[in-house]
């Protein structure tokens, strides 16, 4: 392997997908692979101090302004990151990426997909994920979930009609790309989960 596999996990909260992140590096570490497990926003220093900057609920900040900070920690989470660990062989495995800003800022905030697109294209010098494993769910069966867990229950009616179209938009980003974007359905058991995702990784892996 040349040159590395960038694998990309997207979802909504609850869907399991750190859990899922974890299981998938240990196996992959098991076959031999050397593995980075990272997350956006973030994964270097100064893109984790952009997610503090663009998480906190207490700043008021425009969309152009949330865009463009999402973008600012992708450029260096790719430079100093992504890149470097894909060049060494690595297979890196990535919680959110360019898909959740496509559908976050673009059908959440309203901003234009075209220019997400060439936005998101100038921050990863067109670097795109070789698969994206989407878990899905219907929002609604996630918070009965996650309060099953005994999670606190952030969901109120105004969210969760939010977490709906966040839903159908990643579900129609998935039917724009089949090849690259998977969708799997995140309320079956943990394990069938990480069947499914191991599946898609072997037929990668085995290209
Ligand atoms: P996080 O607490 O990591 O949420 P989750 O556990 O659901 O992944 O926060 C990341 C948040 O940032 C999440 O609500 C989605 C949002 N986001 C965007 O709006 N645009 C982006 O480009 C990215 C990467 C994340």
């Amino acid at each position: 392997m040349k040159q590395g596999l960038f694998i990309t996990f997207e979802g909504a909260d609850g869907t399991g997908k750190t859990t899922q992140i974890a299981k998938v590096a240990s196996w992959l570490r098991e076959q031999g692979y050397e593995v980075i497990c990272t997350r956006e926003p973030g994964g270097t220093k100064a893109a984790e101090r952009i997610r503090e900057l663009v998480l906190d609920a207490e700043l008021t900040i425009s969309h152009k302004t949330e865009t463009l900070l999402y973008l600012a920690a992708r450029a260096d989470h790719i430079a100093q990151l992504i890149r470097p660990a894909l060049q060494a062989g690595k297979i890196v495995l990535c919680d959110r990426f360019s898909d959740s800003t496509f559908v976050y800022q673009g059908s959440g905030r309203g901003v234009e997909l075209q220019t997400l697109k060439m936005l998101d294209d100038f921050a990863t010098s067109s670097l795109h994920p070789d698969l994206t494993i989407l878990l899905d769910g219907e929002p609604e069966e996630l918070a009965i979930r996650r309060n099953a867990r005994g999670v606190v229950d952030r969901f109120e009616l105004e969210g969760l009609a939010f977490q709906k179209k966040i839903r159908e938009a990643f579900l129609a980003l998935a039917a724009s790309e089949p090849t690259r974007i998977h969708v799997i359905d995140a309320l079956q058991s943990e394990e069938n989960v990480l069947d499914e995702i191991l599946t898609d990784l072997q037929r990668l892996l085995a290209k």
